[in-house]
């Protein structure tokens, strides 16, 4: 039988999500502080949106879509968080969210450099990029740490629910 797809760092592994991981997810991303300073996680975040999310994820491994890879963040034997990176040719474009009570131990600062370390290789990518609101302090300092540089920023650039936000590009290019 195929391995399954993971990435390790330390206590982290990275892996495809499964339905099983909705409860977990629900625990999780269920939090305003996440909705806050991200694109498009509903909130309240309930299972059914991680069951719904998570059924079209299991399709697009399955066919092997070549456009994203989003991938569980697995701490303790369960998923704590998600990151993805969308590909667009050779540029991708990192999200990402961790649950509240992992904050501040570096992890995402850790998770981000393993992505980005294995899709430069996989993909051939030439830059990935990362759009952080203007307040997200927590987020652009995780990139800064992961060694991506601050490009741009774009002002009442991203509309969510009819307010526009301004937002920072930070990008990383192949070495
Ligand atoms: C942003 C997020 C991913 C950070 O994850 P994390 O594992 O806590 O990040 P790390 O521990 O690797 O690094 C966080 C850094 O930001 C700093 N930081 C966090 N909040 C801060 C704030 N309000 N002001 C200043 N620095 C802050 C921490 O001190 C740390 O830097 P340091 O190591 O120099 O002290 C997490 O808080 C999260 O999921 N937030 C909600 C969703 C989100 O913002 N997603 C990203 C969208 S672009």
């Amino acid at each position: 039988m195929k391995k399954p797809f993971t990435l390790h760092s330390g206590p982290i592994t990275l892996r495809h999500l499964r339905l099983s991981d909705a409860d977990s997810m629900a625990t999780y991303a269920n939090d305003r502080g996440i909705a806050r300073n991200t694109a498009a996680l509903p909130s309240p975040y309930r299972k059914s949106h991680a069951t719904s999310w998570l059924k079209v994820l299991q399709r697009e491994y399955r066919q092997k879509k070549a456009d994203r890879l989003h991938l569980g963040i697995e701490i303790d034997g369960h998923i704590v968080g998600v990151i993805g990176i969308d590909l667009d040719g050779q540029r991708g474009t990192l999200g990402y969210w961790l649950g509240r009570p992992y904050w501040g131990q570096g992890i995402m600062t850790r998770v981000v450099r393993l992505l980005t370390a294995y899709a430069f290789r996989r993909y051939r990518l030439v830059r990935i990029d990362a759009h952080v609101f203007s307040f997200n302090i927590g987020s652009a300092r995780v990139l800064e740490k992961a060694g991506f540089k601050r490009e741009a920023l774009l002002i009442k650039h991203f509309n969510k629910r009819g307010r526009l936000i301004d937002e920072l590009i930070y990008v990383k290019f192949r070495r």
